[in-house]
């Protein structure tokens, strides 16, 4: 009898050559069992189990109100889902920006018990600390600079981030503090090509231009599930939210017309 040849896992560490390589990373957004495994196995390198959860999922107008315990539940769902991207799961708002120890205990409960691979934090100089907390800790960090949408009421909206200087100096700190990479996002695209171009680990870009060295959407965004908020990054990659709205339409027209259910779908 021969052997189930399983798909390996990405590790963190492949993750990262992917930039010595010259290969692009295809990051997607998921919070449930069904989109985890369709992704996966349309071949994503990582999928990112994002705080938006609490904007697509929740109905929130940000991404503040998710709790750490609801990203859990919600990593749970995904790695059950996934058998060969990475996992990582984003820290919500107030689970790492208090002290480094807070930071350390809560990543380490994304892992711990809700089995991600590695997790996500916001900030770039002002997080290096609670970044390299972790690091040490044994946790992988992703960083997360440019538009960091739980400063949203700080930024002033959910604007491009234009502050080279600033931007640079953030790059710079996630990568020194150990992180194996860093999303950029909301930032115009020869800024995105300078930060990739300053750093050695992977830059993952949503509205961070085409130079970034891998692109993440928001699966709901992407699929056209999402009608509150339209970002120009935000290529729509199907129109799920249409078919589901004419799906449901026809079932209704059907009940009520009385032809579902028909013979094939009623048992003798
Ligand atoms: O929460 C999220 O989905 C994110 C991505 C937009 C990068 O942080």
């Amino acid at each position: 009898m021969s052997a189930v040849t399983l798909p390996k896992q990405i590790t963190v560490p492949e993750f990262r050559a992917a930039k010595g390589r010259g290969a692009k990373l295809a990051v997607v957004t998921a919070y449930d069992y069904t989109s985890a495994r369709l992704t996966d196995e349309a071949g994503v390198d990582a999928i990112l189990v994002g705080d938006s959860v609490g904007m697509v999922v929740q109905g929130h107008p940000t991404s503040l109100p998710v709790t750490l315990d609801e990203m859990i539940y919600h990593t749970r769902c995904v790695i059950r889902g996934t058998k060969r991207a990475l996992v990582v799961a984003d820290l919500p708002f107030l689970t790492y920006q208090v002290s480094t120890k807070q930071a350390v205990r809560n990543a380490g409960r994304l892992l711990k018990e809700a089995g991600a691979h590695a997790v996500k934090l916001e900030g770039g100089v002002r997080m290096r600390n609670a970044i390299r907390a972790c690091v040490e800790a044994g946790i992988p960090v992703m960083g997360h600079i440019g538009l960091t949408p739980q400063a949203v009421h700080q930024l002033g909206g959910f604007k491009v981030q234009r502050d080279a200087e600033q931007l640079l100096a953030d790059a710079a700190a996630v990568q020194d503090a150990g992180a194996f990479s860093m999303v950029v996002e909301s930032v115009p695209s020869d800024l995105g090509a300078q930060i990739t171009a300053s750093v050695s680990v992977p830059t993952i870009g949503i509205g961070a231009g085409a130079a970034c060295d891998g692109q993440v959407l928001v699966f709901h965004d992407m699929m056209g599930l999402f009608p509150d908020f339209k970002p120009k990054f935000a290529k729509r990659y199907a129109d799920l939210g249409g078919a589901v709205r004419g799906a449901v339409e026809a079932y209704c027209r059907e009940v009520r017309a009385g032809t579902f259910p028909a013979a094939e779908h009623t048992f003798k």
